[in-house]
């Protein structure tokens, strides 16, 4: 297991190229085993978990292969329809195969995800929607278990917008017979860039971006050659709050800052000034005198919730009381707990933390308890004075290209450490 090792204090200075958005991806490349047929992915992440992903998709007879930044998957020999626990087990956007697999096959078999360490994750909203277009569930020893004759078209509405409910649902209506709706749908850019790519394979499909989504029933689909990955917007913050508490100045390249304007309005108010240099660059610039804001947790267009360990490491760095309050997840405050063994005055009661920001914060020995608490324990040590450990560095890997190697880049002294 890799540790980094940081000695915060530097200013980071310099250009960061934003990668491909990991969720984007994986539902991409899930959506490719709909039907036989061969797509490059351009702009790729090559990461822990789409690298995966890939062999999930290899194990169930298709091909992956990666070059440079591009993920190339041949679906055409795909024959099974049971990815194993071992695979689903550790990493839950796999369940997506769900939809994809009864789509194709009209049958699938897919551990159910368990426990995770960001709070209560269910399914029961992706069932149910199967359910109501058709599909016959049934849930033994452990695992999801879907038979289909015959697919229709259903006006599903969703309790909340959730992504991987409206992913799942987007892929099993694409050769159910008929018009599927789903009202309330995710409105998130990752679900559009599913809608957009489906609409490139021949599918006619409407509404990505808005609360309604309408899906006609296909017989066939016609996977383009090659669909470009939209920029992740949740590393481009990242690196924006890695200037703002070191009182650096970075540029970043490649983003789509189009679909940023909750976290570029709350990063104003929090005195960090962003300059919009042109349609894919950023400038961020950090201040002496970050100040303190309010942050809420949403669907978007609101705050994402993979942001708030993030905003929350920069509201370790900035004047007067935060207040942050997560609404998506039950118990994604793991590293609020871990900013407190770094001096950080942090008070977490049920959904809401408050942090008591602008005191200096000394380098500690901290543990990443998932992706994201991962990467904010990283932007806590890059503004500390002393050296701070984050252990278990693999959840970081999940979805950060080159984390250390693109700080480093910039100034800031940070290793990756074999233990
Ligand atoms: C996606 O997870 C993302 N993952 C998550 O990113 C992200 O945090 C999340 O959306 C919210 O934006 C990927 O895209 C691969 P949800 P997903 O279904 O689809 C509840 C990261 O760090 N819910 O929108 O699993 C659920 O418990 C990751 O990159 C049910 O109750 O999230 C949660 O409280 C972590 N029943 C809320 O909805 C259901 O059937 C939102 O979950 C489905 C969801």
């Amino acid at each position: 297991m890799d540790n980094f090792l940081i000695e915060g204090g530097t200013p980071i200075k310099g250009e960061i190229a934003i990668q491909g958005a990991k969720n984007a991806l994986l539902p991409l490349m899930i959506s490719t085993v709909l039907s036989p047929g061969k797509v490059r992915f351009a702009q790729a992440p090559r990461l822990k978990d789409t690298r995966f992903l890939g062999e999930i998709i290899e194990a169930l007879g298709g091909s992956c292969q990666w070059e440079e930044n591009s993920c190339i998957l041949d679906t055409t020999k795909i024959n099974a329809w049971d990815p194993g626990y071992e695979y689903v087990s550790k990493m839950r956007a796999s369940f997506l195969l769900l939809g994809a697999l009864i789509g194709r096959f009209g049958r699938a078999k897919i551990p159910l995800p368990g426990g995770c360490s960001i709070g209560e994750r269910p399914v029961q909203w992706h069932l149910e929607a199967l359910r109501q277009l058709g599909v016959s569930l049934n849930v033994v020893a452990g695992h999801v278990e879907g038979t289909c004759t015959h697919m229709h078209g259903a006006e599903i509405t969703l309790p909340f917008p959730t992504v991987g409910g409206t992913q799942n649902i987007i892929m099993a209506a694409v050769f159910a017979q008929g018009e599927t709706v789903i009202n309330n749908a995710a409105r998130e850019p990752e679900v559009v860039a599913l809608c957009d790519f489906l609409s490139e394979s021949c599918v006619p499909i409407e509404g990505g971006g808005t609360s309604q989504i309408h899906i006609q029933g296909v017989k066939e689909v016609q996977f383009p050659l090659r669909y470009t990955i939209i920029p992740d917007r949740i590393e481009a913050v990242t690196y924006a709050i890695a200037a703002a508490v070191t009182n650096g100045d970075v540029t970043l390249t490649n983003c789509d800052y189009s679909f940023m304007k909750a976290p570029l309005d709350l990063l104003d108010k929090a005195g960090v000034s962003v300059e919009k240099k042109d349609t894919h660059t950023l400038r961020v610039c950090g201040s002496s005198s970050l100040k303190r804001f309010e942050l809420v947790t949403g669907p978007y267009p609101c705050l994402s919730t993979d942001l708030q360990a993030l905003f929350m490491a920069l509201a370790l760095y900035s004047k007067g009381i935060t207040v942050i309050k997560e609404t998506v997840f039950s118990h994604r405050f793991m590293h609020a707990l871990e900013f407190a063994r770094m001096g950080a005055e942090v008070t977490i009661h049920g959904d809401t933390v408050t942090v008591q920001g602008g005191n200096p914060l000394t380098g500690a020995p901290v543990m990443a308890s998932d992706l994201r608490a991962g990467a904010a324990l990283v932007l806590a040590g890059l503004g500390a004075s002393g050296v701070t450990t984050v252990n278990r560095v693999y959840h970081i890997d999940r979805g950060y290209v080159s984390m250390e190697k693109k700080l480093q880049a910039c100034g800031a002294s940070i290793q990756r450490v074999a233990r």
